[in-house]
């Protein structure tokens, strides 16, 4: 019993691993083909069932049965096949025979003979029913005997070579316009045959095969309504017959697709081997990969290249050789943008006459710091301006606002401030501040102002007059000290040298007279 059970495992998976339903070839290299007669398989994969000899016959079949039906009343299963094929020859217009593909109950078809009858049949047997031999032929030569229609034609044919039906070669584009080809063009061609097994209808199809591409027509070039139960057997063999006259041509077979019971697989034409048409689509598989892909990478790296420069040119920043020597109070711009997240409005602590100010953390160090921007047209005086600058920088006293450093772009100059947390004093003074000062607080404010501008005008190396006091550029650190800020009006003098060599600048009202006065005496004498 245990051993019966083996034995018909075992015939089981041997006989199903036998059924083939279904195969490809994209090119016959290695393909275990069976071929008879002249054909054979060129070294780049082409099956060529005939060269220019002749008469003779070729055959190529898959090697293995197929299934058509499982009993001899049943009908035969539905089938698809495709291929693609060359025909060459010198003599276009009288070369045979023609290539068929084949269902035969045989692989090959033996005592048949070539030419006109493809080695199919032979004067005895043909016509015979019991041939059960389906074939459908791409016949280049009119041959009377068979009522052949043209020399140039596809038919189908059962057990006999008068076609059950044929027409000649051709196919319908997309506007249903029937377009005729040339079977011996020497260009390839595929074709598709169709059969159904429900509606009992036989479907082939041809087109031409431009530059490594093909496209089914949606009309079918010749169809016939037959049923192939009968004339099948159970298991056939595939394949394709070929045979040449006197007169030779050569038949290729580039690719070949099968299946029962379903599509047979779409080949791979632009991989397909061949000559002249594969060859130029290896061409257009450049074009159609390789150049676009080219192309893309190269966009890639000119955007790459642009926003590189970008992005240089928004950290540019003016640099000049004299300014070396203030390298340590020079900061980057790209420092400045990262530490003010890129100049944005929520971080605008004032806006003043000569620019805004925004808040901002320095990466590198943490340090909290006030950037303003000021706009600086004309380079002239700039190298002054920038000595100025630091020596400003280098003023240190505990009720100034400490200046760290600069930097400069095109028209603009950056100051880097010492950032104070509680702004500015005009906020505690005017339009109904939150927190009131006292009066004890006032007092310090007021003593540590005095105390900075002793420090400007007396104590240290230079005269610094400020000349814009006033309450917005009074600003308070986290103690409430007063701290005298902005010094962007600022001028600097030498001790003992004439304070009447600048222009008048500041807020009137907020300059000492007579400051004002001996500025404008000045002004008049120039006049
Ligand atoms: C054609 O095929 C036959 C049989 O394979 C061979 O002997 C002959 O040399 C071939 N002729 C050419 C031109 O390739
Ligand atoms: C097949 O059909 C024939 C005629 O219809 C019948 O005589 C025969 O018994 C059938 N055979 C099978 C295996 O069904
Ligand atoms: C024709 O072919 C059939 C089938 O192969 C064979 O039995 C028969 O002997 C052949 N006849 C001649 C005359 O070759
Ligand atoms: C197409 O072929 C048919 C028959 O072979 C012929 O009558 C017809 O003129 C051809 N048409 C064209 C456009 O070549």
């Amino acid at each position: 019993m245990f051993l019966k059970l083996v034995f018909m495992l075992f015939f089981l998976v041997t006989f199903v691993a036998s059924e083939d339903s279904s195969f490809i070839y994209n090119g016959f290299q290695s393909s275990h083909l069976y071929l008879d007669g002249i054909a054979e398989l060129t070294s780049d994969g082409l099956l060529r069932l005939t060269n220019d000899t002749g008469p003779d016959t070729a055959y190529a079949f898959y090697p293995n049965h197929i299934v058509f039906k499982n009993t001899s009343n049943a009908s035969v299963s539905s089938f698809s096949t495709t291929f693609v094929f060359t025909i060459k020859s010198m003599y276009p217009s009288i070369s045979g025979h023609g290539i068929v593909f084949v269902l035969s109950p045989t692989k090959g078809l033996p005592n048949s003979l070539p030419n006109q009858y493809f080695g199919l049949f032979n004067y005895s047997n043909i016509g015979n029913s019991s041939n059960h031999v389906f074939g459908v032929e791409l016949d280049t030569r009119k041959n009377f005997e068979f009522d052949d229609i043209n020399d140039n034609h596809v038919g189908i044919d059962i057990n006999d070579l008068k076609s059950a039906n044929s027409t000649p070669a051709g196919y319908y584009d997309d506007t249903g316009r029937f377009r005729n080809l040339s079977l011996t063009s020497g260009h390839p061609m595929q074709v598709w045959i169709e059969y159904d097994g429900v509606k009992k209808k036989i479907d082939v199809t041809l087109a031409p095969v431009s530059v490594g591409f093909s496209h089914k027509p949606t009309q079918p070039t010749l169809s016939l309504t037959k049923d192939l139960s009968p004339i099948l057997n159970n298991r056939m063999y595939v394949g394709f017959s070929s045979s040449t006259g006197f007169i030779a041509a050569s038949h290729y077979i580039h690719g070949w697709s099968f299946m029962v019971n379903g599509q047979s697989q779409n080949l791979e034409i632009s991989d397909l081997p061949g000559e002249r048409v594969f060859a130029e689509k290896k061409k257009s598989k450049f074009l159609t990969v390789r150049l676009p892909l080219i192309l893309l990478s190269l966009v890639f790296i000119i955007t790459l290249g642009v926003m590189y420069y970008i992005k240089l040119k928004k950290f540019d920043e003016v640099l000049e050789d004299w300014e070396h020597e203030y390298g340590p109070h020079r900061f980057k711009f790209k420092d400045l943008y990262s530490a003010t997240k890129g100049f944005r409005e929520k971080g605008i602590l004032g806006v003043g006459g000569f620019g805004k100010v925004y808040k901002g953390v320095i990466p590198s160090s943490k340090l909290q710091v006030a950037v303003k921007r000021v706009s600086h047209e004309s380079r002239q005086g700039i190298r002054e301006f920038v000595s100025e600058i630091v020596s400003i920088g280098r003023l240190r006293h505990r009720n100034l606002v400490q200046l760290y450093g600069y930097c400069r772009r095109k028209s603009e100059l950056l100051l880097v401030y010492d950032y104070m947390p509680n702004g500015s004093l005009d906020n505690y003074l005017f339009n109904q501040p939150k927190v009131r000062l006292n009066w004890s607080q006032r007092f310090r404010i007021i003593k540590g102002i005095a105390s900075g501008v002793v420090y400007l005008h007396e104590e240290w190396e230079k005269v610094v007059i400020h000349r814009d006091i006033k309450a917005s550029n009074v600003l308070l650190d986290s103690e409430f000290n007063s701290r005298l800020g902005d010094f962007g009006l600022s001028r600097l003098y030498d001790h003992g040298a004439d304070p009447h060599t600048t222009h008048l600048a500041g807020t009137i009202g907020y300059l000492a007279p007579e400051h004002i006065r001996t500025e404008v005496r000045f002004l008049r004498q120039k006049m």
